[in-house]
């Protein structure tokens, strides 16, 4: 199954370059109704103004070709980026998630590489975990365990696929990969001890409840929990919460970790 949504073909006539803003134009007033769609108008236009300069900046340029390049070295596909309102979600939180973009990999391994400890017994979960290229970037890395998980089906299933044809040039250090689908409120962390990737999911009130359920989880077994965000817009959840200290920072990315 493609995620792409289908390429030029004409809907009752209507001119094509219009169909993907009519699309849009639907979807918000289904979610946020007419006022609602009126009132968020401004800032979708600052958003996509802002995400069409960012394409063009050298470094979104450079990261471009690492993608490529990702995919044509192990035969996947994962570079591709995917609105989620061209895809079928069944979640109340579809509103407060961000669009499909994969971590390259030279970001991927610097932050694996910033994280101060042996991870032979931590398990590592990537909440929106997408296409699936962090599980396939983390079996460098010798964790007891790497879980994805992903709400949008149609990703999962790319994952999954991404996940079978899958071969990597490095020995691979963690053989037990999968990827679930799931809303990330859902999920329930393992007991064990934990490195949480999050490639800047979600919008606050999903990080509100993941971070609560992380707090509750810690509560049952306190043990250790590192969560690396990656673009951390919600990160000042995370310094303001008192489970967590901040082990470390970089421009675009924060490394937190439970309290002993
Ligand atoms: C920026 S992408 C990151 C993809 C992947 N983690 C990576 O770094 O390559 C964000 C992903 O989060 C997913 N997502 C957003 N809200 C979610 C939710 N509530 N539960 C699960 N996945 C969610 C989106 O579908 C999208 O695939």
């Amino acid at each position: 199954m493609s995620v792409q949504s289908s390429p030029t073909q004409s809907e009752s006539g209507f001119p094509q370059l219009l169909k993907k803003p009519m699309n849009a134009l639907r979807h918000s007033i289904a979610r946020r109704g007419v006022i609602g769609t009126v009132t968020f108008l401004p800032l979708a236009v600052c958003r996509i103004t802002h995400r069409q300069l960012r394409r063009l900046s050298p470094t979104r340029l450079r990261s471009g070709r690492a993608d490529a390049e990702f995919d044509v070295q192990f035969g996947v596909e994962t570079c591709r980026e995917v609105e989620l309102r061209d895809l079928h979600i069944q979640s109340d939180n579809l509103v407060h998630g961000q669009g499909f973009q994969s971590t390259t990999h030279p970001d991927f391994r610097t932050l694996m590489q910033a994280i101060p400890t042996d991870l032979t017994n931590h398990v590592f979960v990537d909440l929106g975990s997408g296409k699936g290229r962090t599980l396939m970037m983390a079996t460098e890395f010798p964790f007891a365990q790497i879980i994805g998980v992903e709400f949008a089906r149609e990703l999962h299933d790319v994952a999954e696929r991404n996940l079978s044809v899958f071969s990597a040039p490095w020995e691979i250090r963690c053989n037990d990969v999968k990827s679930i689908c799931a809303d990330a409120t859902n999920f329930e962390f393992p007991a064990s001890n934990v490195v949480l990737y999050m490639y800047n999911p979600f919008d606050r009130p999903v990080m509100e409840q993941v971070l609560e359920n992380i707090d509750q989880s810690l509560a049952q077994s306190p043990r250790d929990f590192l969560v690396v965000y990656n673009n951390p817009v919600q990160g000042d959840l995370f310094l303001a919460s008192s489970r967590f200290d901040m082990l470390e920072s970089g421009e675009d990315w924060m490394i937190f970790r439970s309290k002993v």
